[in-house]
């Protein structure tokens, strides 16, 4: 019976997923890793450990499945955006990359700017220059770290460096090209115009696929690394979010979707390279064909609730620490929180920005914070769905939310209740590497297409619906709206 795998090379774990052709799920396996903070709001990670917990989580995966190697009809794969890969001229990794959640590059975003123009930049790629991106990445190590910079032959994101490991072949997915800040958005490819501004070889990037093609076949040497047969197809997949949207069925203009995992994002797909002039969603190709998104992010959504728990209640179980905040009424007895712990990119994209407890007194106590974080996620993604309303996408009735996060009831409950929209949650809840597995499915010839593919597997169910507190997380969401304009001046000083 055929089967296809999909691979998240994400940034605490790669997952493999195993499924049938229709979309059930026959095994799961993850492996885990850590990533370098070398400075406060810097972030690093060797690709090695990518490719080693490849390894691991494909051989637990097959081993859980029982099924036979020959049975994989393809890989898709999926993995967290933006990163800098950088290789020599053998192949080799130059330094760990820099990830998507790293803001050093705040001085080379504004040199892009300036080298391409903001407008045009906006017109072109569908982003400004974002700390997050890759473009500021690699400027950052021309500019800082000119000896590993003259290694440079390759440049690729992090699940391509696994591709890289899979098949021996250079590729990248257009999903994944568009979020490096260096793509024209409506060609679907590379722009030699940003190119050519930022002085970047046009060399240094590998051909880029649609989501479901097939870019190489497995090697002997991974075959044999991994137990699976040589020449299983792989095809391009997806940046995470794209492959999650995928996995909810998020693939046609009308549906958003929301992820809650250590990011969160707002996300709607459209027909056609929608922009905001100014930039303040992001705009994306699709890893659907002809399709494109755009989407709000936060750098710390449930990673902000992580945080918290394991500086102010180590060891405690969320559901836990949960239950406390469930406790105390909405709007948390008037104590407000800033989720920017690593900057933000939705709604300021600001690499400043910062945390924040507003209105603590005596009388709050560790349920008020917890419950004050869980709002203060919800304000932000509420912030982002409401920029991308303003820039032409239809207010939703309901939202497929997936992520770690949706766990909490408490947390879909305050979600419904701020973005004002029921939560509808998928019942098969595997994030993005279902989604790449429904692309190799796509890309084996068991689907016409990713619509069919997602109309067969993908179903959802009602999770929360907007209850009493509209109207109080209305009034408490402004209050939250006011903090970030009075507190910059502060967060700019404290940098
Ligand atoms: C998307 C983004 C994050 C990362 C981490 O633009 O930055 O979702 O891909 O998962």
């Amino acid at each position: 019976m055929s089967h296809l795998i999909g691979i998240d090379t994400s940034t605490t774990a790669t997952k493999t997923l195993v499924i049938t052709a229709d979309g059930s799920v026959v095994a799961e396996a993850s492996s885990n890793y850590e990533y370098d903070i070398p400075r406060p709001t810097w972030s690093e990670q060797d690709p090695r450990l990518w490719w080693d917990a490849t390894i691991a989580s494909i051989r637990q995966a097959m081993s859980r499945s029982g099924i036979d190697p020959s049975h994989i009809d393809a890989i898709g794969l999926t993995g967290q955006m933006h990163g800098s890969v950088l290789l020599d001229r053998g192949g080799d990794v130059i330094r760990p990359a820099i990830l998507w959640n790293d803001q050093r590059t705040a001085a080379e975003c504004d040199q892009i700017r300036d080298r391409v123009g903001r407008d045009e930049l906006i017109a072109t790629t569908g982003n400004d220059a974002l700390t997050g991106f890759t473009a500021p990445k690699l400027l950052w190590v021309r500019n800082h770290e000119p000896e590993n910079w003259s290694r440079v032959v390759t440049v690729l994101l992090p699940k391509d460096y696994v591709r890289l490991r899979l098949t021996d072949e250079l590729a990248l997915d257009v999903a994944g090209g568009s979020g490096t800040g260096l793509f024209d958005l409506s060609e679907r490819s590379w722009s030699s115009q940003v190119l050519t501004a930022l002085d970047l070889d046009r060399a240094l990037f590998p051909e880029t696929h649609e989501g479901p093609e097939i870019t190489g076949g497995l090697s002997t040497d991974a075959a044999e690394a991994t137990g699976l047969v040589a020449g299983t197809p792989v095809v391009a997949g997806g940046g995470d979010q794209s492959a999650n949207a995928v996995g909810v069925g998020a693939v046609a203009p009308g549906i958003v979707a929301l992820s809650l995992g250590t990011s969160g994002v707002v996300f709607a797909t459209s027909d056609g390279p929608a922009i905001d002039s100014e930039a303040r969603v992001q705009a994306f190709c699709h890893a659907v064909p002809e399709r494109w998104h755009m989407m709000g992010v936060m750098l710390s959504a449930a990673g902000s609730l992580r945080w918290f728990r394991d500086v102010l209640a180590p060891g405690v179980d969320f559901e836990v620490l949960v239950a406390g905040a469930s406790e105390v009424p909405a709007g948390s007895d008037g104590l407000l929180f800033l989720p920017y712990l690593s900057g933000e990119r939705t709604p300021h994209p600001d690499p400043n920005a910062r945390g924040a407890f507003v209105g603590l007194t005596t009388s709050h106590d560790i349920r008020h914070m917890t419950r004050a974080v869980l709002e203060g996620v919800a304000f932000g993604l509420a912030d982002g769905l409401d920029l991308m309303i303003g820039a032409g996408v239809p207010r939703p009735d309901s939202i497929r939310a997936s992520g770690g996060g949706l766990r909490s009831a408490l947390w879909r409950q305050i979600l419904a209740d701020v973005l004002h929209a029921r939560i509808d949650t998928p019942v098969t809840e595997e994030g993005a590497a279902y989604g790449a597995a429904l692309l190799a499915s796509v890309g084996a010839g068991h689907h016409v297409n990713v619509d069919e593919a997602t109309t067969r597997a993908v179903a959802v169910v009602p999770a929360a619906e907007p209850g009493d507190d509209v109207e109080h997380y209305r009034e408490t969401h402004r209050r939250y709206q006011a903090l970030y304009p009075a507190l910059r001046p502060t967060f700019e000083e404290l940098t």
